[in-house]
């Protein structure tokens, strides 16, 4: 993200418009590279408000959350913000394409996509330089993967997968419960953020490239259609009921409190899928919308 803002011509102090409902390690980012965050409204549909006036800001922040096109036609067009001053964020949206069938994370100058959030693997983003004159600025600092082993968490990852798959037993709900009972979950505190690019492994790599794109595609779909139901009989509320053309879900985005929260989890849990509260906010701050406190994400990460 931050490359990607260099790129753009971002300098310290420069004013970077982030929508408020953002994981703390974006803004951390920012701050750790001296620019100022000034933070935008979106609705529950996950667009940038546009009944609020442009962001003061020399640059913008546009997310893809979960997959879902952000609509960049509008900050163009509404706000003003040239191709030149907008990061699309697509951490979530690989694969994923707007309703003009246009890649998401390759819309503006500059996008990038956190493909290790899609593809189970140990590391992995993909900085999208879009602008030829850009491209050239950034071709002289590509990187060499590098050839790293895979932790031990992440291979027992892949085994209970496979095995879940076979025997139907839901191992990674197991394992996940079991670890809450013994680990204390913490907010991890910001301190993995390194200033310097790092090379992705050469597994994460060869994963992301042997990865059957309609099959990935047509299984995320079909899931997420096949669950939109399953959450709407446990009192969730489907934040997109029906799925837009192109979308390629990272996940299920939807609106629960606690009580039906754990519904959806009972739900679900056979089926080995993951179900949390997203980003980490504040436990109980109600300054925030009430639909940002009650939104949770089924992950179809595999
Ligand atoms: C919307 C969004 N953008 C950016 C990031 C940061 O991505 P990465 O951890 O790959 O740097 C995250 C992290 O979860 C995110 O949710």
């Amino acid at each position: 993200m931050c490359e990607g803002l260099r790129l753009l011509g971002a300098t310290r102090g420069s004013r970077i418009a982030v929508p408020r409902f953002i994981c703390s390690d974006v803004t951390a980012s920012l701050c750790c590279e001296g620019y100022l965050v000034v933070p935008y409204e979106i609705t529950n549909q996950l667009q940038p408000d546009f009944s609020s006036p442009r962001p003061d800001a020399e640059y913008v922040l546009i997310v893809n959350y979960f997959g879902f096109a952000c609509d960049v036609d509008s900050v163009v067009r509404i706000w003003g913000f040239t191709a030149r001053q907008i990061l699309e964020d697509n951490a979530h949206g690989l694969f994923s394409r707007d309703s003009g069938n246009r890649w998401l994370g390759q819309r503006t100058a500059i996008g990038f996509t956190s493909f290790r959030k899609t593809i189970r693997v140990r590391d992995g983003g993909i900085l999208s330089v879009n602008d030829p004159a850009l491209a050239k600025v950034a071709g002289s600092r590509e990187l060499k993967p590098e050839p790293r082993p895979n932790p031990w968490g992440l291979t027992f990852r892949y085994l209970s997968a496979a095995l879940s798959h076979r025997t139907g037993i839901p191992l990674m709900n197991i394992s996940r419960k079991v670890k809450r009972q013994f680990v204390e979950v913490t907010v991890e505190s910001f301190d993995s953020y390194s200033r310097v690019p790092t090379a992705v492994s050469t597994s994460s790599l060869a994963t992301l490239e042997a990865c059957d794109v309609t099959a990935e595609t047509t299984r995320r779909r079909s899931l997420y259609e096949r669950l939109v139901p399953v959450v709407e009989r446990c009192g969730g509320i489907a934040l997109f009921p029906d799925l837009p053309k192109g979308v390629v879900p990272y996940a299920l985005p939807l609106l629960a409190r606690p009580e039906t929260l754990k519904e959806v989890r009972r739900a679900l849990w056979r089926r080995d899928l993951e179900v949390f509260q997203w980003p980490d906010l504040p436990p109980n701050d109600f300054q925030l919308p009430e639909w940002q406190r009650h939104l949770a994400l089924v992950s179809f990460l595999k």
